[in-house]
């Protein structure tokens, strides 16, 4: 089994942009410990991050065909990203949409998620443990356990 992991704009500042509201650990420490846990559930983790909406949707157009589902923190994209939302939508395979922050509980623009109608399942405000409890929800999943 293959799961995408993907983070849209300004979340490679992880570790360093607002701590106080993302957390204190990097991206690269947030794909270390999801590739860890992918070991364990016997599932391959690709993880992809750009601070450009073409680059993220050319990374799940060359990928999707082989992949199994998609975990994705679209950073702002996701409350405008609607050719985001169409390449996603465009691969039917599913998707957790993962923030790290409470979006609901801040500006009341971040409460919109435009990606939110087609995702499985959402995960807002739990930190970096958000990834971690998404892979487990999309590995369960696609193996075809009940929730
Ligand atoms: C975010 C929330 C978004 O509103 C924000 O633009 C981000 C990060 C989160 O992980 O909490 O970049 O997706």
């Amino acid at each position: 089994m293959k799961i995408l992991v993907i983070n849209g704009p300004n979340l490679n500042m992880l570790g360093k942009r607002e701590k106080s509201i993302y957390g204190g650990k990097t991206l690269d420490e947030i794909d270390a410990l999801l590739k860890k846990q992918g070991a364990v559930l016997k599932v391959e983790i690709v993880t992809f991050q750009s601070n450009h909406e073409g680059a993220l949707i050319d990374f799940i157009q060359e990928q999707s065909d082989s992949a199994d589902g998609i975990i994705i923190n679209p950073g702002a994209l996701t409350h405008y990203g609607f050719s985001l939302l169409d390449a996603l939508a465009d691969t039917k395979l599913p998707i957790f949409e993962v923030h790290l922050s409470n979006i609901y509980s801040r500006e009341e623009w971040r409460a919109e998620s435009v990606i939110a109608p087609i995702a499985k399942g959402q995960v807002s405000g739990l930190g970096w443990k958000g990834y971690i409890a998404a892979l487990e929800a999309l590995a369960g999943e696609v193996k075809g356990e009940s929730i």
